[in-house]
């Protein structure tokens, strides 16, 4: 197989350590080695180092030239719904006017409105829409994506969202548990539907299963039901909670032994002490408080008591239409008060744990799939700094240039 050379690169960034998940002091050091090489051989990364210790290199050998180029691992999105059809850009204008995300959710639009043009979508127009949004993604550095189902709520829906997000390379999870559906007049009865006929078809399909615990979606009692049956089905598990009420979910992560909770917009002192040293991971998700208008998650409370976090974008068309990691490294920093080096280990090594791939993805450093973004800028920082900016982004994927 070729190997590929990346040669006379400015900078290469990447979380430093060999292990997963990052916390207090260790989230925050990067490696940094400048006049920098990376070797990728087979869709690994053989070597990398710097320039003048590079040795002679025998065979087929494909440069190329990383001058004025910082390199840092690629970008990974650990929490994401890209499985949808439509948009949402009148609820957008509505709440621009004043309305709020929950009252619309209460009245039938918000979630269920995406679940009503997902379903009419059918199965080839959400396997475009989702191949389109992972080309988003990518454009914007994000090699590895997670992607939740959730605006199906029924077989096929769901079913059709899952194999979407596997044919586009992506991770899949389960968000059987999202909003009751308009033909279920209650959640358990929902839930009784979604265990019995639907889970035992995620199985195989789904590497992870999630609930929204929130008022006006799933309670705690609800949560743990749901939770508990995917567990027993060999599913990981993942929520969403405290994010507009502190309603039990960190406890019950901890409680069934989740890989993370995610949101956190809510949590309170209790909730950052119980995180703290444990092994569930804070997914922390700027883009979708600042779309919303809500405060920012006790980041920096929960890096300093020594929880795990991760940073994702919540990419969704409702509360974070938002395929940007740069841009929610930038958030983290200006918003959350992390340092840029927090900010990329929490969406490289610290997201890939997440998705239980921390041995391959997220690290620049040999044995780890070759999958890097080079940014055309002078210092790799500048990934956080630069708001919104235009940074020469260029994925490489197994070793391989991943745009045309
Ligand atoms: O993570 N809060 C629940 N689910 C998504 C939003 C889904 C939507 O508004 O369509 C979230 O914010
Ligand atoms: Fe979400």
């Amino acid at each position: 197989m070729t190997r590929v050379l990346i040669r006379d690169l400015a900078q290469v960034a990447t979380p430093a350590g060999a292990h997963a998940p990052l916390r207090g002091a260790d989230l925050g050091r990067v490696e940094l080695v400048e006049e920098a090489y990376v070797l990728c051989d087979g869709g690994r990364i053989a070597e990398t180092g710097r320039m003048r210790e590079l040795g002679a290199l025998d065979g087929d050998v494909v440069e190329v030239d990383g001058r004025g180029r910082c390199a840092v691992p690629g970008l990974v999105d650990c929490h994401t719904h890209a499985a949808f059809a439509g948009d949402r850009v009148d609820e957008f204008s509505l709440r621009a006017g004043g309305a709020s995300y929950e009252e619309l959710h209460a009245a039938g639009s918000g979630i269920l409105s995406t679940v009503r043009a997902t379903r009419a979508a059918g199965a080839d127009a959400l396997a475009e829409a989702v191949a389109r949004h992972r080309d988003w993604m990518l454009r914007a550095g994000t090699t590895t994506f997670e992607a939740k189902s959730g605006y199906g709520l029924d077989l096929e829906t769901e079913l059709a969202s899952l194999r979407a997000v596997r044919a586009a390379g992506g991770v899949p999870t389960w968000l059987g548990a999202h909003a009751v559906p308009p033909e279920f007049d209650t959640a358990d009865a929902y839930l009784d539907f979604a265990l019995a006929e639907v889970l035992p078809h995620v199985v195989g399909l789904a590497e992870a299963a999630d609930v929204f615990l929130e008022r006006g979606a799933f309670d705690e009692t609800q949560a743990r039901r749901y939770l508990s049956a995917c567990r027993d089905a060999g599913l990981a598990l993942r929520l969403h909670g405290d994010q507009f009420t502190e309603s039990g979910a960190v406890p019950l992560a901890i409680e069934l032994g989740a890989r993370s909770v995610d949101h956190l917009e809510a949590t309170t002192d209790a909730g950052v002490r119980a995180l703290a040293g444990g092994d569930v991971v804070g997914v922390l998700l700027p883009a979708s408080a600042l779309f919303l208008g809500r405060p920012m998650p006790p980041a920096r409370a929960l890096v300093d008591a020594g929880a795990a976090i991760a940073l994702a974008t919540d990419f969704n068309p409702g509360s974070a239409f938002c395929e940007s990691l740069p841009l929610v490294c930038s958030l983290a920093c200006t918003q959350l008060t992390l340092s840029p080096a927090e900010a990329l280990a929490a969406c490289t090594v610290n997201a890939a744990h997440v998705l239980g791939r921390a041995d391959r993805k997220g690290r620049i450093a040999p044995g780890y799939d070759a999958d890097l973004v080079l940014l055309e800028v002078p210092d790799w920082r500048y990934l956080a700094y630069h708001l919104a900016g235009d940074l020469g982004v260029e994925p490489i994927v197994g070793g391989l240039a991943a745009l045309p």
